[in-house]
């Protein structure tokens, strides 16, 4: 059955930051395949804001290029593109700075009360500057939201900074802080997993779960975000945010609807119990590492430090391990085991939920060695679900067992282009859907629980761990699990 596209109301989405990578890499593309699927209108316009000298024609020639690079050959139509191109008008303007906003004041003269979306793909430094200059120049109207791109600060302290000065212009309803991830559709179908079936949410709880594992693996290194990510660190960029959300949909109780508070209070509830880290604990409980040269896919790359620059050096990590712990009846003593980094052998985001041994064993021991029941979830790519089972190795000679697996394979299943994360989160903010977006105190408790270790990395004279670009990790990474007598999902290693 196709699926039914809902078109959304009519809008100007004024995108700052628009000569930069998010925006030509992900915003448009996503607004193209959404116009290419007909969900909005040739009244809609792409406002591209930045502080280049460019014209319509030679920002469109720009977008085209990267709609040319970015877009799948096969989903391109000319005409279609074309016009879609014809939508997109340029705005010169120094979004921080209080004058120079003629241009893009002039765009909305006699616009009317549709709905406006400011998208800031710029640095969090300017969110403040940006907004406090939109209602200055009276651009903030009624039907108005403004999209905030991770990270939101620093720090806690900076990510409150942050929080009210937007909170000056645009109340919490108009604020739409984008987590990706949470637009990604396998991400949103760990919902679908667990309240749209009967049979794992009966059995999600310490009862049977031994232990989580959260993994998000990345191929590439720095590339050309090395200004950014040596501030940041795969702690901040991708465990703050990333990591955490997912943890919360995996570990929070059923919200009583979908409505954006009703899925957000759960989340919290889950940020603000996790055990804070003591800082005698950090050391024990986090491995941080940094890649070093190696071979990734048969192609040997560079280590960090020389993919920052020459001669230059970094206490900056780019892998994470670490152990968390949800203090809730339902997680008691079920350790959650996430990792993520630069250069590992495979891009993938995998949850792996470990049950349970079966109390006691009726077979003969020589029938086989019982592995637990373990259900992988594979978020990217090949997306799909499988659930390891023991079964009875088949034919004659005694019960002898076996291990086996149900196995779904999403892309067999439903053989439809899955929609990047982008396309459902910018109609979201359109239609004025906040379900999938972090509010405050989520962001605020995710700091919260991050703090202490940032501070304890801060205050050791160890610098993070080296590891080979192409492996795992730093060998600590298997010892923080394996010192559990656990070990990571041996396909990834
Ligand atoms: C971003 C991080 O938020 O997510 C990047 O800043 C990371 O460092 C990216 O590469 C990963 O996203 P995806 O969608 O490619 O899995």
């Amino acid at each position: 059955m196709p699926t039914a596209i809902i078109p959304v109301a009519d809008f100007d989405m004024v995108v700052f930051g628009a000569t930069g990578d998010l925006t030509l890499r992900k915003l448009l593309p996503a607004l193209y395949h959404r116009f290419a699927d007909r969900q909005f209108s040739t009244e809609c316009r792409v406002i591209a804001a930045a502080r280049s000298d460019l014209t319509d024609e030679s920002y469109r020639k720009r977008a085209e290029g990267a709609l040319r690079e970015h877009v799948a050959a096969a989903d391109l139509a000319e005409q279609i593109l074309q016009t879609f191109l014809s939508l997109v008008v340029y705005a010169r303007v120094d979004g921080s700075k209080e004058d120079g906003w003629e241009q893009l004041d002039g765009l909305f003269d006699g616009a009317g009360d549709r709905v406006r979306v400011f998208y800031l793909a710029t640095s969090p430094d300017l969110y403040g500057a940006v907004c406090r200059n939109l209602q200055q120049q009276g651009l903030v109207t009624e039907n108005s939201r403004v999209v905030l791109e991770k990270p939101i600060g620093h720090d806690l302290a900076s990510a409150r900074q942050i929080i009210e000065d937007v909170g000056r212009v645009f109340s919490e309803n108009q604020t739409y802080r984008i987590d990706h991830f949470l637009g990604k559709e396998t991400v949103q179908n760990l919902l679908a997993l667990r309240f749209a079936n009967v049979i794992f949410e009966r059995l999600w709880n310490a009862d049977v779960i031994d232990h989580v594992q959260i993994t998000v693996g990345e191929t590439v290194g720095v590339e050309s975000r090395g200004d950014y990510y040596d501030h940041s660190g795969a702690l901040r960029d991708m465990v703050q945010n990333h990591l955490l959300q997912l943890m919360c949909l995996l570990a929070m109780e059923p919200p009583i609807s979908l409505a954006a508070d009703a899925l957000r209070d759960e989340k919290l509830k889950v940020l603000r119990a996790l055990r804070p880290m003591a800082l005698h604990e950090v050391g024990h409980l986090t491995v941080r590492g940094q890649y070093v040269a190696g071979a990734v896919g048969g192609k040997t790359v560079d280590g960090y430090l020389r993919d920052l620059g020459e001669g230059r050096s970094s206490e900056t990590e780019t892998f994470v391990a670490l152990k968390a712990e949800v203090r809730t009846w339902r997680w008691a003593n079920v350790p959650f085991y996430l990792r993520t980094g630069k250069r590992l052998p495979q891009k993938v985001s995998e949850v792996v939920i470990q049950f349970r041994d079966i109390p006691i064993s009726v077979f003969p021991r020589e029938a086989a060695e019982i592995q637990p029941n373990r259900l992988v979830i594979r978020l990217q790519p090949e997306e799909g679900m499988r659930l390891g089972m023991m079964t009875k190795d088949p034919g004659p000679g005694g019960l002898r067992l076996r291990p086996a697996e149900l196995d779904i394979s999403f892309e067999k299943a439903f053989s439809l282009r899955y929609p990047d994360a982008y396309e459902r989160l910018l109609m979201d903010t359109v239609r004025g859907n906040a379900t999938l977006f972090m509010r405050r105190d989520e962001v605020e408790a995710a700091w919260m629980w991050i703090e202490p270790i940032l501070h304890a990395w801060r205050e050791t004279a160890e610098r993070p761990r080296p590891y080979a670009a192409g492996s795992w990790g730093p060998t600590a990474s298997i010892a923080l699990i394996e010192r559990d007598g656990r070990t990571w999902h041996e396909e990834l290693g």
